[in-house]
């Protein structure tokens, strides 16, 4: 027997399944289209999504020739944040998502924070008034979709982040589909009391958002209902829901205190288990809910999320065309021997932990006629190494625990210059699990455990090993050098909105 998870993430949708060892057995994923309507803005379309959805699930079964027999239990992991808002008697969605990235709220961010700044919220919910969070986003589309409001109020309408839309559909839809999430996701809108892990009444009437609309918060592993959609997992257990970054968490197996994982997606994103309490941060960090395992107290992590890394690889490609595809990047970049001088600073959505700067944009300084496009290339990568530095320096301060080691995981943590150049500006080792697919896994743990395919954490650490560790080279003053410069570039991007 096997367990398959969903992988709703911000580029695509993925299908992977796993055996007992915790190795992928199959796999398929399906990219999905980024729509920018203006600057700023980025939407998703959900029906794309759950079509997408459905396909890599059957390419992914098709591909080792398994049945729905074959598999014990369903997980679901997704990008957080992002934002549906639905009609639950037609199951159409009443505008695009509305995405992670997207700073549409700007302003109206800044009103609901009022005299009490953006850390209005910080207490109950451990995080600051920002675009970047699902509540808003909820508001805008109430206030800005025609008809909108009033249908909430009636009680028709459904919000959900992408675990609840495609645990909506997978479990029949407008035919009685389960309205439901868990605590990962629910501590990212805003809207839910980190320590009761129930919606906060006052804190949705402030942003006029009907109860009604907002899924039921489950745990993270436990059998929410069976697949009832006449896919090709009808009938096998929905048991694991986690938000990615969550799940990244709990597939490194980072189930003690102290433990951390940083995952290089589109953007980066830094967790730090800190136990049953939650831990507030007095460094620009997010408190948040890591995993609550059926009816075991929650816990909770300090987060570090990062907006832009993969993404400005991405940017390059498509928006710029100096690489043809993203792991051209690396040969680019492996062309010359340093940045040139030119440091990039993806603030292209301003710029989230540990600065949180909506008045920030993108920029690159440095720059002379030396400056060729491998040395962009170099300071592209260089980004994504430095922000994980500014992150770690908040999590060191806030928790007092050092950084002995970085366990790293996602998509960039193939590219070799990138690894040897975090672990330079970092001075510590960075170390790269077997299993790099642990957003994935750590979904399947958790529909895993709740049947009992897994006993118990003890599998997941058994699961983790070593694959390669990248050790420090650089010496101390080139280390320094680059990082305070790093940060005069970042400066340089401050107040450039309004
Ligand atoms: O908070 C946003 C995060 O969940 C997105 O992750 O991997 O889809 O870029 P990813």
């Amino acid at each position: 027997m096997y367990v398959a998870a969903i992988d709703q993430g911000t580029t695509s949708s993925r299908c992977m399944i796993f055996d007992h060892a915790g190795m992928v057995v199959a796999s398929a994923q399906k990219e999905h289209e980024q729509i920018f309507p203006r600057a700023g803005w980025v939407e998703h379309d959900p029906e794309e999504i759950w079509r997408a959805t459905r396909e890599v699930v059957a390419a992914a079964l098709a591909k080792k020739d398994l049945t729905r027999h074959d598999i014990a239990a369903v997980g679901i992991t997704n990008q957080r944040e992002t934002t549906v808002v639905w009609d639950r008697a037609t199951g159409k969605p009443v505008y695009n998502a509305i995405v992670w990235q997207d700073t549409r709220t700007d302003e109206l961010c800044a009103e609901l924070a009022g005299d009490q700044g953006p850390g209005r919220y910080r207490e109950r919910t451990g995080l600051p008034l920002s675009t970047y969070f699902s509540g808003p986003k909820i508001r805008w589309i109430l206030d800005n979709v025609e008809g909108a409001r009033e249908r909430a109020d009636a009680g028709d309408l459904c919000f959900g982040t992408m675990d609840t839309w495609i645990l909506w559909h997978l479990t029949g839809g407008v035919d009685g589909g389960l309205h439901v999430t868990d605590p990962t996701n629910a501590s990212r809108t805003m809207l839910m009391d980190l320590r009761t892990l129930t919606w906060d009444e006052q804190i949705c009437a402030d942003f006029r958002i009907p109860i009604s609309m907002l899924p039921q918060i489950r745990s993270s592993s436990e059998v929410y209902g069976q697949v009832r959609e006449r896919g090709t997992l009808a009938g096998v257990p929905i048991a694991g829901i986690l938000g990615d970054q969550q799940a990244a968490t709990f597939g490194q197996a980072c189930l003690s205190v102290g433990e951390a994982k940083n995952t290089y997606g589109t953007g980066n994103f830094l967790l730090l288990n800190t136990g049953t309490t939650p831990m507030p941060s007095n460094n620009g960090l997010l408190t948040t809910v890591c995993y609550r395992i059926g009816d075991a107290p929650a816990v909770y992590a300090l987060e570090g999320s990062v907006a832009v890394t993969g993404s400005l690889i991405q940017w390059l490609r498509d928006n710029l065309g100096i690489i043809n595809s993203a792991k051209e990047i690396e040969g680019l970049a492996a062309g010359v021997e340093d940045n040139g001088g030119a440091y990039f600073v993806p603030a292209f959505s301003g710029l989230f932990a540990p600065r949180w700067r909506p008045d920030a944009r993108g920029a690159i300084v440095g720059l002379t006629r030396f400056v060729n496009k491998g040395h962009l290339a170099r300071a592209a990568l260089e980004a994504t190494a430095f922000q994980t530095r500014e992150v770690i320096e908040a999590c060191v301060a806030d928790s007092g625990v050092e950084l002995t080691a970085l366990k790293v995981d996602g998509g960039m943590v193939l590219n070799e210059i990138l690894m040897q150049f975090q672990s330079d500006i970092l001075d510590v080792p960075v170390i790269r699990p077997v299993v790099n697919e642990t957003t994935a896994l750590g979904a399947a743990y958790a529909a895993g455990l709740a049947v009992g395919f897994w006993a118990g954490e003890d599998d997941i650490r058994n699961n983790w090993a070593v694959g390669r560790t990248w050790n420090p080279t650089m010496a101390a003053a080139e280390r320094d050098r680059l990082y305070r410069e790093w940060n005069k570039a970042v400066e340089r991007t401050y107040d450039w909105v309004d």
